[in-house]
């Protein structure tokens, strides 16, 4: 079945994921997350691609959050079931076993900002503007904001931005440590596309252990994070790309990684 309110595009291993629903700056309602949903499960399955870049249609918008008149009549349990549609989204981006770069051209908003933050990295557009503005609404953050935007940027920020419901800028974000480059928007996309050539490039097995161990180390105290980290670390060791990767440093030439 197509989509209607996003685009995928995959070529030399890299997939695009854009949210296309200008009309509404690319909010998020039912339909859309279900339809992330089914192509970021599509794209696991066919294992094609080694990088996903995740951004916005148009010069305006990321995504500026969750539908608001989608929203606006829902029932406490239909709420709950946009929250947990959101959350499986935003799930689904930081179990993928690849990296996940959000190019963020705009207004990166509530949800789009919890979308920013499931991301693995972050280029943002000197243009663009972060915010968790639900509180103006008379909710709260749903698709993960309360828990990942503390472990992202510590409890007193996250407190700050979320009781206060403000914008901050690209600069801002970038200072805070959100957002890793920061460019011109003209630049955005083609420094999304370099960074995920360079990483579609890298060992995937390794790269995908590396998220593992980062993801679920975030979770647990030090001791069992680096009880993770040797299991991880060994399943590396099960690769041809590690044999390749070492008798490559060994021989002085450069490796060439088989993704298996
Ligand atoms: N949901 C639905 N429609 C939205 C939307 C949203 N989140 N954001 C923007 N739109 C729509 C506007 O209603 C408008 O539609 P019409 O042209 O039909 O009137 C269109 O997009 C353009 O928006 P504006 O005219 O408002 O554009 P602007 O330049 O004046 O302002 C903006 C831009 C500051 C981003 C403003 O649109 C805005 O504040 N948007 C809402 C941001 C927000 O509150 N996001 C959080 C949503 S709640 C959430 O995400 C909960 C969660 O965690 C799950």
């Amino acid at each position: 079945m197509p989509f209607e309110n996003i685009r995928f595009e995959a070529a030399d291993a890299i997939g695009i994921l854009t949210v296309d629903r200008q009309k509404a700056l690319n909010a998020l309602n039912p339909q859309t997350l279900r339809e992330m949903t089914r192509c970021l499960r599509d794209l696991r399955r066919e294992g094609q691609v080694r990088a996903l870049i995740v951004t916005g249609a148009g010069e305006k918008a990321f995504v500026a959050g969750a539908d608001i008149a989608a929203m606006s009549t829902m029932s406490v349990i239909e709420a709950k079931e946009m929250s947990r549609l959101g959350q499986r989204v935003t799930s689904a981006l930081e179990d993928l076993p690849l990296p996940v770069i959000a190019a963020v051209n705009g207004f990166a908003l509530g949800g789009g900002m919890e979308l920013v933050m499931a991301c693995d990295l972050v280029v943002a557009s000197e243009k663009a503007r972060f915010g968790q503005p639900e509180i103006n609404l008379g909710i709260i953050p749903g698709f993960g904001g309360t828990q990942r935007l503390a472990r992202r940027i510590g409890a007193p920020r996250a407190r700050e931005m979320i009781y206060g419901g403000e914008m901050i800028d690209a600069e801002t974000a970038h200072r805070w440590g959100l957002v890793n480059r920061l460019v011109k928007p003209e630049e955005l996309l083609s420094e999304a596309r370099k960074l995920a050539a360079a990483l579609a490039a890298k060992p995937p097995i390794a790269l995908a252990q590396a998220k593992l161990a980062i993801r679920h180390g975030l979770d647990v105290d030090l001791e069992n994070g680096l009880r993770l980290e040797a299991e991880a670390f060994a399943v590396t060791f099960s690769t041809d790309d590690r044999t390749e990767g070492m008798a490559a440093f060994l021989a002085k030439r450069p490796a060439k990684f088989g993704g298996r």
